[in-house]
């Protein structure tokens, strides 16, 4: 094929793909197969190679790309980025509608679910996204134009020759649904990370990041909702505007109606308020628009925000508690965690009597003191939080908290690395650590040593008995001292050293995840297992080569090398090869065992994310679908299932846990 014919192609393919994308993400009504995109996508990635100099920054292969920033840029808003006010009663609603229908009274409203994310502004040149900017102070904020082209629902390429829309500027909410937020919460507890306080704040920091390879991780998706100007004289309905974005590639807000009576906006309002809980994103109001361009700019505006725009507010679930006592966890990797402990109360289904506080630069910015009454929310619908405290209730009694100079558990020093938020136990061997370094390690999906929980670790750390991983291998030399302990009688003991003697053979990928290296989940410990041999090729990898690894990014493979290049480490991991502790990869593994099988993920799993089970599927020779046909073989069915789980029942193929299709690929 010569350059011409090259470049002809490699444009019929974008486009096809563009389109293909749209059906997919926006439109969630796909015409062709996953594995007919697939054939397109690799295709378009074979021209590029072959003619390098062809790839241009729209194309969709280069939606995850870049080296990482090391600052952004900032970005001057043409028109700002102006906020909405507020308003938290419908007697506000209905002022906000007298006011209005002062200066314009047949009125139209537009009404909008009020998306809790992050506010940022897309420019378009010839049809082309050209730059992604945060809303920053209104005025000016930062350059993220590499992290959001990682999401998947933003259109590169806009799907229209109309030259009203080529040239546009439209603004919308980033967000993370429900369901990525606590898959990602969990990874990063998994990881020995700190955990975010809800979906907007994991979104917020997802887009703060300087590698777009991590932000593309996080599944960030995005509605628009917003066109600061007309695209032309044609248009004077901002929600006839919006079906015009739709069609040419965005995803724009769901469920909005124009209504013509506050009334209507009220049971707008009152429908969606318990209805909202069902969405998978979080909703906290409605927003409330003059629907004409033309009325808007009657209306004008403040310095602030818009006159011909409100927000209304659901309040949220609160409680007020008091707060007893403030203590603080010393996690995996030392990290120091200050946790409230609450006088109980009862909020929306649960019983609370904790909340982390996150770190101390939380509690100061909250000015939280012990025995404070508080007001306390549910963040993500599970995590518990404080959201602010209630002053007026003081008495002078109160006591400021301050965070330990040694850590609590083993009196070692407490340090606070320069740019980082958590005080950290700096002693490798401090008991609370290696406690939950343990439990890790003998944990169900790591090394499986059944009767090895919380409660023996504890007492076997207390006593001497277990200093590190391989002293759970010399237990069985201490039987005596083990007898001794309450409770341990003569078959337990030999239960238990017989589980701990079968955990010697556990497969190579679990032996890596039960090392509890930093940012290394079952995972990753899956996508190392099938790079490396063994032990001593992943201990002598170089960065590059880790991050060079498809879906490793350069922090994980950072923190990977520093493990393995820490002494106490590899003194660890040689005491752990004298007992016996494999290290290998089983040849069989070669073996293809999924050949040939189609498997699709609904819901969300335990032990790894949508690309790593995706990853992990490919890698042992199956194929992925994105959704159910009469060609899946297996639907993998995790926590809270969708409509795949419907379409699997009623075609009759089969539905595993993500329990079973473990046992599937057992010793892979
Ligand atoms: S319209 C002049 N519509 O809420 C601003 N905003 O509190 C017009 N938001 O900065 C904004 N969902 O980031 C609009 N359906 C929606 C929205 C929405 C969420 C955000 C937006 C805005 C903030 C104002």
């Amino acid at each position: 094929m010569d350059e011409k014919e090259a470049k002809k192609e490699i444009e019929r393919l974008r486009k096809e793909i563009n389109y293909h994308n749209y059906r997919y993400y926006v439109l969630n009504d796909p015409v062709i197969s996953d594995y007919e995109y697939d054939m397109l996508y690799k295709r378009l990635v074979e021209l590029e190679k072959q003619f390098p100099h062809l790839i241009t920054p729209d194309s969709p292969t280069q939606r995850v790309g870049g080296e990482p920033l090391k600052e952004f840029k900032t970005v001057t808003h043409e028109i700002p980025m102006l906020s909405l006010d507020n308003t938290y009663s419908y007697e506000e609603l209905k002022e906000f509608d007298k006011r209005i229908r002062k200066t314009v009274p047949n009125i139209r409203y537009i009404c909008e679910l009020k998306v809790d994310g992050v506010a940022v502004s897309l420019s378009y040149r010839d049809g082309k996204f050209i730059r992604g900017a945060t809303r920053g102070d209104g005025y000016k904020g930062d350059d993220i134009t590499l992290n959001l082209k990682t999401i998947k629902t933003l259109p590169l390429t806009l799907l229209t020759e109309d030259k009203d829309f080529l040239n546009i500027e439209v603004r919308g909410e980033v967000f993370l649904t429900k369901k990525q937020f606590l898959e990602l919460n969990k990874q990063r507890e998994e990881e020995g990370e700190p955990l975010f306080a809800n979906p907007r704040n994991a979104c917020a920091g997802s887009l703060k990041l300087l590698d777009p390879k991590e932000v593309a991780k996080r599944n960030l998706d995005i509605f628009i909702h917003t066109i600061p100007k007309p695209p032309s004289e044609k248009y004077d309905s901002d929600y006839q505007v919006l079906q015009e974005l739709k069609k040419i590639g965005f995803k724009v807000i769901p469920h909005s109606e124009v209504l013509k009576s506050i009334d209507e906006v009220i049971s707008y309002c009152e429908e969606w308020k318990d209805k909202k809980e069902e969405l998978p994103y979080e909703v906290d109001g409605i927003v409330v628009k003059v629907d004409s361009f033309k009325h808007r700019f009657e209306l004008g505006e403040t310095i602030k925000s818009p006159r011909w725009a409100v927000a209304y507010k659901y309040p949220p679930k609160q409680a007020t508690t008091k707060i007893k006592r403030i203590y603080v966890q010393v996690g995996r990797v030392g990290t120091l965690t200050p946790v409230a402990e609450f006088e109980p109360v009862f909020l929306s289904g649960t019983t609370i009597t904790h909340a982390t506080l996150h770190n101390y630069d939380e509690i100061k910015r909250k000015d939280i003191k012990i025995g404070d009454w508080v007001i306390i929310e549910k963040a993500g619908e599970v995590i518990p939080q404080v959201v602010k405290v209630i002053k007026e209730k003081r008495t002078g009694e109160e006591k400021e908290f301050k965070m330990p100079e040694t850590c609590p558990v083993c009196g070692g020093k407490v340090v606070r690395e320069t740019g980082e938020v958590a005080y950290r136990c700096i002693n490798a061997s401090c008991p609370a650590q290696i406690k939950r370094r343990i439990i890790h390690f003998a944990s169900r999906q790591a090394m499986d040593i059944e009767g090895l929980g919380e409660k023996w670790v504890e007492i076997f750390v207390d006593k001497g008995l277990i200093k590190d991983f391989a002293d759970i291998y010399k237990l069985k030399f201490k039987k005596n001292e083990i007898l001794k302990l309450e409770r341990m009688g003569e078959k337990s003991t030999e239960n238990l050293l017989n589980a701990i003697e079968k955990s010697k053979n556990r497969p190579f990928h679990r032996v890596l995840y039960a090392l509890g290296i930093r940012h290394v989940g079952l995972g990753t410990a899956q996508i190392l297992a099938n790079a490396f041999n063994n032990i001593d090729e992943l201990m002598k990898a170089s960065k590059e080569r880790l991050s060079s690894i498809s879906g490793i990014g350069p922090i994980v493979a950072e923190s990977i090398y520093n493990f393995f290049h820490t002494k106490e480490n590899i003194e660890l991991i040689n005491k752990l090869k004298e007992v016996g502790i494999n290290f290998e990869r089983e040849k069989k593994e070669e073996k293809k065992i999924l050949a040939g099988k189609t498997f699709v993920v609904t819901g969300t799993l335990k032990n790894f994310t949508r690309q790593q089970v995706h990853e992990l599927i490919l890698s042992l020779g199956g194929n992925v679908g994105t959704s159910v046909s009469k060609k899946t073989d297996y639907l993998i069915c995790g926590a809270d299932p969708g409509s795949k789980l419907d379409k699997a029942k009623e075609l009759g193929v089969k539905i595993i846990s993500e329990e079973e299709f473990l046992e599937m690929i057992k010793g892979k």
